[in-house]
């Protein structure tokens, strides 16, 4: 999509860090930008600071993980905007647990929030994008936890969905004039390690909060592991920088927007071995 300028946009998790990002670039590009979130307090603040700007933007207070809540934030945005160009899934949460440490009601939330949410965008807004025939773009927030898997964690898996899912999606929407981005972002300094403050009610308040039954030197290693990874955000790369890359990859239609290359040859490692997998089984393939 070349020209945003008029075009309007609908943002989720954009009441803080990548999202509040991405919804401030878009609308210094003159992109009309419905703001949701799960947050209220915040979303009130982002959208009152855009304003200042000039900004042509709204809010719509949603639980993404619920479907009906994300149907009346589109039936909202259409309500106040008339039509909807790009949709940015972006509302996710960090946490879960690791092996050992799972718990129903951990996948139930991360699945949720990150996953299920991105699906049913695509479900809501596709349709809604198509129907005006001036085309769009629809980008998804993964992390480059979406490519690499470090800890069994319910993140890995989230995020590896949200890729798959991207990448599929990318060849069904090209020839209905919807182009497909997945947002793979490194480390970036947002409020994703408190992410619990937005955890639903009709969830377990244990989740994420319960430790695997190992001893006392492998939970001190887990949590310096919490902590390097807290330091690793916090020092991260600025949101506002991320806002452009992605205004940057609406207007190319690029497959995949990094934010940075840190993790490429631990990336290209897995390629390797998946390379290596084929290799060892090259000469038995049965001929036809
Ligand atoms: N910060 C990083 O280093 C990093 C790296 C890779 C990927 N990501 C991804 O970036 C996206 C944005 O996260 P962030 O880092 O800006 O964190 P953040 O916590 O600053 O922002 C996330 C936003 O999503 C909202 N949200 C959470 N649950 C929601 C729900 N159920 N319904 C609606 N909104 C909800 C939060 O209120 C918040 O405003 C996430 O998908 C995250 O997984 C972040």
């Amino acid at each position: 999509m070349k020209d945003l300028a008029g075009k309007t946009a609908f943002v989720t998790g954009a009441a803080s860090g990548i999202g509040l990002g991405i919804a401030a670039a878009l609308a210094r590009a003159g992109v009309k930008v419905m703001l949701c979130d799960i947050e209220e307090a915040p979303l009130a603040a982002a959208i009152e600071a855009l304003r200042l700007t000039n900004a042509d933007v709204d809010g719509v207070k949603a639980d993404v993980s619920l479907k009906a809540e994300l149907k009346a934030a589109a039936e909202a945005t259409i309500a106040r905007y008339g039509k909807v160009h790009i949709l940015i899934n972006n509302a996710g949460v960090g946490g879960g647990g690791i092996y050992g440490a799972w718990t129903d009601a951990a996948w139930d939330w991360t699945i949720g929030v990150n996953l299920m949410a991105v699906i049913w965008g695509i479900e809501i807004f596709g349709p809604l994008i198509e129907q005006h025939g001036e085309g769009g773009q629809i980008v998804s927030t993964a992390s480059i936890a979406g490519l690499l898997s470090l800890n069994s964690s319910q993140y890995n898996v989230t995020k590896f969905g949200v890729v798959g899912l991207s990448e599929g999606v990318r060849v069904a929407l090209a020839p209905r004039g919807i182009g497909v981005s997945v947002l793979c972002p490194g480390f970036i300094r947002t409020n994703i390690m408190d992410s619990r403050r937005n955890l639903p009610e009709r969830f377990d308040r244990a989740v994420g909060g319960n430790l695997p039954a190992w001893s006392e030197e492998r939970l001190d290693q887990l949590k310096i592991v919490h902590n390097q990874i807290r330091e690793r955000v916090s020092q991260g790369i600025d949101p506002a920088y991320v806002g452009e890359l992605v205004r940057e990859g609406i207007e190319n239609d690029w497959p995949y927007i990094f934010t940075d290359i840190e993790f490429e040859p631990q990336i290209e490692a897995r390629f390797a071995a998946i390379k290596q997998g084929f290799d060892q089984i090259r000469d038995r393939v049965p001929r036809r």
